[in-house]
């Protein structure tokens, strides 16, 4: 029966994607090593995201006065007051370094938190480079909003002399990419080069479950989000566009607006319901916000690979080559109609 099926027949994400590498007879098995540490990573940052409001409450040793303990900042680990408010990025930051380094499968790693990439000692090498963004949406952490992890990986040829231009490449090279959002479940979102899936975590199995399988977007969306808040900052195509969302030629209604600020939920929401996600540039930030490798390439992969697109203002975002790893770019991703309308504004410009 079908019902017995979806019981007692889990496709988890192994499984996955152990079903995926039997396709290719000449793989042995390193990439699902390499996700089932980085499934190891988003378990823990889901547990520690979990915990952080009741650690803020109770402190490390269970203790209930909040008023006693106001002055001097908790130290639990998972979370901290104060100064130290970014505790729950550095520590999935340490979650991730440590699962990638011990999968023996990684050379590079590039982090958000970390100025300067992690060179694997040799010992422990394998041939892939990981970029990350352990803790995406760190403002939303205080008031229990969605926030993320985001991934990409790529092959590098020559791990046993890895050298930082292999961890520069263009998204486009990527093998894989996805993100896991810590939300009302936590919902891990995979491709590997062909299609996108998405799983969501089974608490009481531990194990990440294919519920969205060959995740496609809309051809075109009601939704568009950004940062209104940077409009007076906007260049002409944007601002059109945006007008042209509000206020639309005849015959067509006006799009809404979401915007969460966490860049995972955001397009996660873009991914499943369509429409557009913009972070563009503005006369402040010339460049825009979000980084080149860890924010920009993972998502605009998983568009690409989902039907829609992904554009920079100026080219196809995973043709974009890097030239340092805390790069920044405009972007413009969701469904492929409504990128396809602000890719003519910015032609008509230039
Ligand atoms: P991070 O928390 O990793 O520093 O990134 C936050 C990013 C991203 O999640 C989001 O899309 C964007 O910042 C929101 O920026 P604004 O507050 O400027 O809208
Ligand atoms: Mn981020
Ligand atoms: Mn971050
Ligand atoms: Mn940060």
């Amino acid at each position: 029966h079908a019902a017995d099926a979806l019981r007692t027949d889990l496709m988890t994400i192994t499984r996955y994607v152990l079903n995926e590498q039997s396709k290719h007879p000449e793989s042995r098995g390193d990439f699902t090593i390499l996700l089932s540490h980085i499934v190891l990573g988003c378990k823990f940052v889901c547990s520690s995201v979990n915990k952080a409001g009741l650690a803020k409450l109770i402190g490390l040793a269970g203790e209930t006065n909040v008023q006693a303990k106001k002055e001097e900042p908790i130290t639990w680990v998972v979370y901290s007051v104060g100064e130290e408010q970014k505790k729950l990025d550095v520590l999935s930051n340490d979650v991730f370094v440590k699962a990638l380094v011990s999968s023996g499968r990684t050379c590079i790693l590039v982090s958000e938190e970390d100025e300067e990439a992690t060179f694997v000692e040799p010992a422990l090498r394998g041939r892939y480079c990981v970029v990350f963004d352990p803790l995406d949406g760190s403002s939303n952490i205080d008031c229990g909003v969605s926030i993320g992890t985001i991934f990409g990986i790529y092959m590098v040829k020559d791990f046993t002399e890895p050298t930082l231009d292999q961890a520069l490449q263009p998204g486009k090279n990527m093998v894989a990419a996805g993100y896991c959002m810590y939300g009302s479940s936590c919902t891990l979102v995979l491709s590997t080069g062909s299609g996108v899936n998405g799983f969501t975590l089974d608490p009481s199995l531990g194990e990440f479950i294919l519920t969205h399988p060959d995740i496609k977007i809309p051809k075109k969306g009601k939704i568009y989000s950004v940062n209104e808040g940077n409009a007076k900052n906007w260049d002409g195509p944007t601002a059109k566009y945006v007008e042209n969302c509000k206020f639309p030629k005849e015959g067509s209604s006006p799009k809404s607006l979401r915007y969460i600020g966490s860049m995972v939920a955001d397009v996660h929401r873009t991914l499943l319901y369509g429409g557009i996600f913009l972070y563009p540039a503005d006369k402040k930030s010339p460049s825009g916000k979000l980084r080149v490798l860890y924010e920009v390439f993972p998502m605009s992969f998983l568009m690409e690979q989902a039907g829609g697109q992904a554009f920079t203002g100026k080219e196809r975002a995973l043709d974009l080559v890097p030239k340092k790893i805390h790069e920044r770019s405009p972007i413009f991703l969701g469904s492929y109609d409504d990128v396809e309308e602000i890719k003519a504004l910015y032609a008509a410009e230039a």
